[in-house]
């Protein structure tokens, strides 16, 4: 399954992205991840968004691969940082590193439980180690903190990180930059 949320706000472009899983928010294992679903988390960022003057969009996804592709994708369409909670991912997928180091843009993870309080297996990041910063143990304001943090990373770089999307139909054959 996957489903996508519609940009909202003005400014810089930041993805939120969701892991497997996340989805089910609000009916999963309340007493790890509380009982707001993905829409209440969506409309917190998108009301900080307006605040921040960022423009939030979000892709929740239970595929590693369509993952990896908005990942490696984010920059050419003018993507200027990410939010990742990657779920169980976070604990195994190299894929997924090694996606948030050739994104080119600022990535920040996020996880809604404190993960190094819970189970061994899942203190272990895999993909941490790429990532710009983790936030942890905050539940839905993990997410608010992570857009801060991905908001404060684009104001730094003077929004250099945010690279001008590529024109509709990509550069085409033949075209170099
Ligand atoms: C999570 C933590 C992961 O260990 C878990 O597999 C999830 C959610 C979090 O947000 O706390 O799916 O990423």
């Amino acid at each position: 399954m996957s489903r996508r949320f519609r940009p909202a706000g003005q400014g810089p472009r930041v993805l939120v992205l969701h892991g497997p899983n996340l989805g089910a928010l609000g009916r999963r294992d309340p007493a790890h991840y509380g009982g707001e679903d993905l829409d209440g988390i969506m409309a917190r960022l998108e009301k900080l968004a307006g605040a921040l003057g960022v423009t939030v969009e979000g892709l929740q996804s239970d595929h590693e691969g369509e993952l990896v592709a908005e990942l490696l994708a984010a920059r050419g369409r003018g993507v200027a940082a990410a939010v990742l909670n990657p779920g169980a991912l976070a604990h195994t997928s190299y894929a997924l590193r090694d996606a948030v180091e050739a994104a080119g843009v600022p990535v920040v993870e996020v996880h809604l439980s404190n993960v190094h309080a819970r189970e061994r297996w899942r203190h272990r990041l895999a993909v941490a180690p790429a990532a710009a910063g983790v936030v942890a143990g905050f539940g839905p304001a993990s997410y608010e903190l992570g857009l801060r943090a991905a908001a404060a990373l684009i104001r730094s770089s003077g929004g250099a990180t945010s690279a001008p999307p590529d024109p509709p139909g990509g550069l085409g054959p033949g075209t170099r930059q």
